[in-house]
């Protein structure tokens, strides 16, 4: 059990409520739960279901969604459920917007994701005037940040923006550095927008979040499980950073940009090779369960 709680909310990355029953035990508490489709592809039932041979259509897999967030919402504090709507590369923002205001009825803890694209962004725009919480996933560039900022202002409750680490370093770009560059340009903001560090994979990056103080961290399991194996020590104040490859190179810092927060949301590029392929990816693996199922 954790002694103190930290600055940095955590959250369980998973699907499965088993799992963030294990951690909450682990830990002492659950701050929140971040979802998406390829965690819910993984799902042990839904794995199950799939294995049996069922044939899964689209709407029994928005129910099995919804009750798969239903187990996980009371587990979890205020840092809620994050939920994730469907969206290929041509989802536009009204689709995607009716599916959130669907999805935010699930459950009384929930924050809708949406790709931080143009479209994503309009939706969430909107969502926000209407009063739904939001967490724009699939962030790779502070410009991207700086965009979420403008689109989510008159938020009622902090929207959340997700900086995905580990994909940046897989490509050998130090994804900490992105995570510390975004807060340093909201802190010429009205903190409404809270950095949500997501794609973590080890407990060294964990724990460069807590040291940081990043606002929420969200975390696999295992990586948790791993931290407990050490004691869930909290990092020292001399605690240094060093982000490497997997085999031992150092990463490619990823330089600070001076970003007008007040510019139009529009304004700023939203295009980033890994936002698409991120997208593509959680398609393909919303579509796997279903393309399987229908061939069994
Ligand atoms: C969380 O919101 C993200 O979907 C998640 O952290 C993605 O992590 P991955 O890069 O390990 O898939």
């Amino acid at each position: 059990m954790l002694k103190q709680k930290p600055k940095t909310k955590i959250l369980v990355d998973g699907g499965d409520p088993a799992e963030t029953e294990r951690i909450k035990s682990l830990i002492g508490f659950v701050d929140g739960q971040t979802t998406n489709p390829t965690l819910i592809a993984k799902n042990p039932e839904v794995q199950q279901r799939i294995a049996s041979g069922h044939k899964m259509s689209v709407e029994e897999q928005h129910e099995e969604y919804k009750s798969i967030v239903r187990k996980i919402s009371p587990l979890v504090g205020d840092a809620g459920v994050s939920i994730e709507v469907f969206s290929d590369l041509n989802t536009t923002s009204d689709q995607m917007l009716a599916e959130g205001r669907q999805m935010f009825t699930w459950i009384p803890n929930a924050y809708i994701k949406y790709p931080c694209t143009h479209e994503g962004l309009k939706a969430a725009r909107t969502s926000v005037q209407e009063g739904l919480r939001v967490n724009i996933t699939l962030c790779f560039a502070q410009e991207q940040a700086a965009a979420v900022y403008g689109a989510t202002q008159g938020t009622k409750a902090p929207a959340y923006v997700s900086p995905f680490v580990g994909r940046l370093d897989d490509r050998g770009e130090d994804g900490i550095d992105l995570v510390k560059n975004i807060q340093r340009m909201y802190k010429a903001g009205d903190g409404h927008v809270h950095v949500l560090a997501a794609s973590i994979r080890s407990v060294d990056q964990l724990l460069a979040c807590f040291a940081m103080g990043v606002d929420l961290v969200t975390v696999p399991a295992k990586v948790l499980e791993a931290w407990a194996a050490k004691g869930l020590t909290m990092p020292q104040a001399d605690f240094n950073y060093r982000g490497v490859t997997a085999d031992g190179k150092a990463l490619q810092p990823i330089p600070y940009r001076e970003l007008d927060l007040s510019k139009p949301w529009e304004s700023f590029d939203l295009k980033h090779d890994l936002t698409t392929k991120g997208i593509e990816r959680f398609v393909a693996d919303f579509e796997k369960t279903l393309k399987q199922a229908r061939v069994a």
